[in-house]
């Protein structure tokens, strides 16, 4: 899926906004150039978004990517140099033009860079939008059809696995799986026509326990699964856990859904916890978050369930038809785990928005 370009006369500029995701099945492990080990699936999310700006101008002569990148308004140095070796390590497959053109980015993020929450897939999901975008311009496109979308899950997989789910809206799949025709390890596809419309205005409330730095990189984290004993097993599992998700997802089988997402969160923390070396990522306030969902649950039979990222910070999922309910539970219950009260109120979404 490489592609050309022509010389620019005046400066071209691409601007996309673009959300995170949740998965439902996790991605954790990966190999060769960014494939992961086991497909997965996630929502694509609303509220916490990346906006980001590519503009390409003067002529280049050096030879290698020159970069001017500002982050919420300000340089950011190590953001910089990671977006740089990244643009570095895809132009000469995918987009000649970054070495003809100095580059400037702009990227800003809806939610607080402190807030704990992941922004690589929203993130680099954003800059290979812009990145596309400025493609099609260059070759005097202007549809965004679905081979724009395949380069663009491509491109965001090999900046951050997760982020080329980002792409879709709703809910996407990424990995090859038999039960899912189109499904790929190289991009990720868009499953929302296969869904049910019950999961189409899911809530998911991010409940912020603790806003400080993950103590293990995702990186780091999936290399840990290359010496992992459980692995083999673990993808396997995570397999057979597509296929059933997959199915409560079109029949819209709530209870099915939410029980295959708490098993996939805590298979996840319990890789880490049995990985050399090891580590807890949850917190005191992410598993009494977790006691408080189960016992809301059985006492009310009103459906709401969790799911965690590699962090501490717990995902409240839940039908809309619940929201009132949830939502005093949330406010009463929950929130006093949370660091200074803070929840992201998020929802499943629309996927990313080119900004004209
Ligand atoms: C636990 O996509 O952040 O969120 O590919 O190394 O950038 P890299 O990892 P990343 O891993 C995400 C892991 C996860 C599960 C998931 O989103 O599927």
């Amino acid at each position: 899926m490489s592609n050309s370009t022509e010389m620019p006369s005046n400066p071209i500029k691409a601007g996309w906004e673009s959300p995170s995701n949740i998965a439902l099945i996790k991605y954790w492990g990966k190999h060769g150039k960014q494939l992961p080990r086991n497909s997965s699936v996630s929502f694509t999310l609303s509220t916490a978004a990346t906006r980001t700006f590519v503009t390409i101008k003067d002529e280049n002569r050096t030879g290698k990517v020159e970069l001017d990148f500002i982050f919420n308004g300000k340089e950011n140095p190590a953001f910089s140099a990671r977006v740089e070796n990244f643009l570095n390590s895809i132009c000469d497959e995918y987009f000649t033009f970054l070495k003809k053109y100095s580059i400037h980015i702009d990227t800003s993020n809806s939610f607080p860079h402190s807030s704990g929450i992941a922004s690589s897939a929203s993130g680099m999901s954003a800059l290979a939008l812009c990145l596309c975008d400025i493609e099609n311009q260059l070759n005097d496109k202007t549809n965004f059809d679905e081979n724009f979308c395949l380069k663009a899950s491509e491109v965001s997989r090999l900046g951050s696995g997760s982020a080329c789910r980002s792409i879709y809206p709703e809910v996407a799949v990424w990995g090859q799986h038999e039960d899912i025709p189109g499904s790929s390890d190289e991009y990720a596809i868009g499953i929302r026509h296969q869904i049910h419309p019950v999961f189409k205005s899911f809530h998911d409330d991010i409940l912020i326990i603790s806003a400080g730095e993950k103590s293990v990189s995702s990186t780091a984290g999936h290399n840990l699964m290359e010496g992992n004993p459980f692995a083999p097993v673990r993808y396997q599992q995570a397999n057979q856990r597509m296929k059933l998700l997959i199915t409560a997802l079109k029949q819209g089988n709530i209870s099915d859904f939410g029980k295959i997402a708490e098993d996939e969160a805590m298979t996840l923390h319990a890789l880490m916890m049995c990985s050399d070396p090891s580590y807890i990522l949850m917190e005191e306030g992410t598993l009494s978050v977790i006691r408080k969902i189960k016992q809301f649950r059985e006492q009310t039979s009103i459906p709401v369930f969790f799911t965690l990222d590699a962090g501490p910070n717990v995902h409240v999922l839940y039908p809309d038809e619940g929201e009132s309910q949830v939502n005093a539970f949330i406010q009463n219950e929950l929130k006093p785990y949370c660091n200074e009260g803070r929840i992201i109120r998020d929802k499943v979404g629309t996927g990313p928005e080119k900004i004209s």
